[in-house]
C-alpha cells in the first residue's frame, strides 16, 4: 500500500480519466479509506468532451454497475423526478477533484508530485516508442515509493526499467 504521510495531502493523478467513472470511484475509495488524511485527485484527458461530462459528475444509472454498491449509496445521490434513472456524485468528493485537459504526448504542465498515478487503458493507442516517451514524461511526477498503476491487460515490460513490478498491473518507483 502507498505510504500515507501524516499532515501531507495524499495526491493521486488519474491520467486518461475519460468521462470520470474511474477517478470518481478512486475518490470514493480514498474518502472511505483515508478518513482524516487530506487527499486530492487530478483527473486528466485529452478530450474536452469527456472532461465536460466528468466535471458534471452526473450519470445515467446504468453507468453505476462498476461502482461497488456500498460506495454508490454512500457517495452518490439518486435522481428523483425529472432526474429519475440518474445519479450525481456528492459535492464533497467533486470539490477535491481537478479536471484538466492534458495531452500525454506533449510536455506536461506543472502538476506537482503524486503518491499514485493511474494510467489505464490508454497505452493501447500508442506504439512502443510513444509508450516509452509517455511513461518517461510522467515518471518525474511520481514520488519515490509512489505507485504507478496500469490495467490488468497492460504491462510496462520493455517500456521502462525505472519502475519495479509489485503485482500484476501495479508498479512502484524505488
Ligand atoms: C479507453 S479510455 C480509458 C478510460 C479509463 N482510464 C479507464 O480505464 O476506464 C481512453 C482515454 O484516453 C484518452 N486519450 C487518448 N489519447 C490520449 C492522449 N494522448 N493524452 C491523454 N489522454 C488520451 C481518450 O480521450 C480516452 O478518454
Amino acid at each position: 500500500m502507498p505510504k500515507v504521510q501524516a499532515g501531507k495531502t495524499f495526491r493521486l493523478w488519474c491520467a486518461a480519466s475519460s468521462s470520470g467513472e474511474e477517478p470518481y470511484t478512486l475518490a470514493m475509495t480514498l474518502a472511505d479509506g483515508l478518513s482524516s488524511t487530506p487527499w486530492e485527485i487530478v483527473a486528466s484527458d485529452i478530450s474536452t468532451r469527456v472532461l465536460e461530462k466528468a466535471r458534471s459528475g452526473h450519470y445515467d444509472m446504468e453507468r453505476a454497475h462498476n461502482i461497488p454498491q456500498p460506495l454508490l449509496s454512500k457517495y452518490c445521490l439518486k435522481g428523483t423526478g425529472s432526474q429519475e434513472g440518474t445519479f450525481m456524485i456528492e459535492r464533497s468528493l467533486r470539490s477535491r477533484m481537478q479536471f484538466m485537459q492534458i495531452n500525454l504526448n506533449t510536455a506536461l504542465p506543472k502538476l506537482g508530485e503524486f503518491d499514485v498515478i493511474f494510467l489505464r487503458n490508454v497505452m493501447i493507442y500508442f506504439d512502443t516508442d510513444t509508450k516509452r516517451q509517455v511513461v518517461a514524461r510522467m515518471l518525474p511526477l511520481l514520488k519515490p515509493d509512489g505507485y504507478f498503476i496500469v490495467s490488468h491487460s497492460e504491462s510496462l515490460n520493455g517500456i521502462t526499467d525505472v519502475l519495479k513490478l509489485v503485482s500484476p498491473s501495479i508498479y512502484r518507483k524505488p
